[in-house]
């Protein structure tokens, strides 16, 4: 009978993994940037991620290194490294998601509009072939300055037809990642259950973190603590830039965004209910085109744009403020797309 049971147990246990191996759909997921330093982090934690079947390393030079190596990892998704523009359609064919961390990211002194040149190129290289290879895919933008890389790619993708504006987020996450933190250790919460919503764009002031909004709510913050909170967020990135000191930006915490993020349009693409997450979308929570705000993600990408809910008199003054630098990065992105 013991042997019975056993035997029961194991074909239980091999019913509930093939039931579950039939409802979780094969996803790829291309890292294009990928031998980068946030593409390495990023590649080695999508690797982990129960939800990738397949994980496509994309980059100019340097990827059959950093795919070799990923691949070693005992876990189920299929590893394979792409170099050089001749190999970037086999990269994207099939792609479920693209993640873009590619381009070079700010040095101290530089801000992100001083990176708009390079990255401009890069990005929309990049949306031409995504336009081309796999129309359909989540596109999570990570290059900066994310305020003009959004509107570029979309304005790449509607030149080529593809366009949806479901599929295109820029990635935030990172603004989201600090004010949870943060906001933990000043309110002293654990940080575990915090949640921040973070709105605006990508860049300084128009980051704009709702701190009224936080929960668990705390009443032990002052309205100081509150713009100390909300300056460190949007300065977040150049505390990072000033500690390298001239060895890049951030690429660890941003490879964890970006992975909570590649995460959860996985998770919205599967199914699976109430995904939430704040990202730099096409909007009209605003009089603005782009926006980020909180977003639910489902079987198509973006399912709702959610709106800001009730601001403290200090946010809507942010918003206000945040509004013009906003609307001129975004100009900007959609002039470059068309005129080059
Ligand atoms: P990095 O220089 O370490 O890596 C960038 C990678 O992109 C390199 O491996 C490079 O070879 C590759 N690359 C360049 N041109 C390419 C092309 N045409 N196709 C494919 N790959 C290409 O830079 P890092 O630190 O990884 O940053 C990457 C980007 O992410 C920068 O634009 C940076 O500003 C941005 N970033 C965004 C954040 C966010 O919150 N959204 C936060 C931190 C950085």
């Amino acid at each position: 009978p013991s042997l019975l049971r056993t035997a029961a147990q194991h074909l239980r246990r091999r019913d509930y993994a093939s039931a579950a191996a039939a409802a979780q759909p094969d996803r790829k997921v291309a890292i294009l940037g990928a031998a980068g330093g946030i593409g390495q982090p990023l590649a080695l934690l999508m690797k982990l991620n129960p939800l990738v079947s397949s994980l496509s390393l994309y980059d100019i030079a340097g990827t059959p290194g950093v795919a070799a190596d990923v691949s070693h990892i005992n876990t189920p998704a299929l590893v394979k490294g792409f170099m050089a523009d001749d190999q970037l359609a086999e990269a994207l064919e099939g792609a479920d998601v693209v993640i873009i961390p590619a381009g070079v990211p700010r040095k101290p002194g530089m801000t992100r509009d001083d990176l708009f040149k390079i990255n401009a190129g890069i990005v929309k290289g990049l949306c031409t072939a995504i336009a081309k290879h796999c129309p359909n895919a989540l596109v999570n933008m990570i290059s900066n300055p994310v305020n003009s890389t959004v509107p570029i790619a979309a304005e790449v993708f509607k030149k080529a037809g593809t366009f949806d504006e479901k599929k295109l987020f820029g990635v935030t996450t990172l603004d989201v990642v600090r004010a949870k933190t943060f906001y933990a250790g000043k309110a002293n919460v654990p940080v575990t259950g915090v949640n921040v919503p973070v709105v605006g764009g990508h860049a300084g002031v128009t980051i704009l973190p709702l701190f009224s909004q936080a929960t668990p709510a705390s009443n032990a913050l002052s309205h100081e603590d509150l713009k100390a909170l909300t300056k460190r967020t949007q300065d977040g990135g150049t505390e990072v830039v000033e500690a390298k000191a001239g060895k890049g930006s951030a690429t660890l915490s941003m490879a964890y965004a970006g992975a909570v993020f590649g995460d959860a349009c996985l998770k919205g693409l599967n199914g699976v209910p109430d995904i939430v997450e704040c990202s730099f979308v096409q909007s009209t929570v605003t009089e603005l085109p782009f926006f980020a705000s909180k977003v639910r993600l489902g079987k198509n990408g973006v399912e709702e744009v959610i709106g800001l809910g009730e601001l403290s008199a200090f946010e809507k003054e942010g918003l206000e403020s945040l509004k013009g630098e906003l609307l001129s990065s975004i100009e900007k992105g959609i002039k470059f797309a068309q005129e080059c």
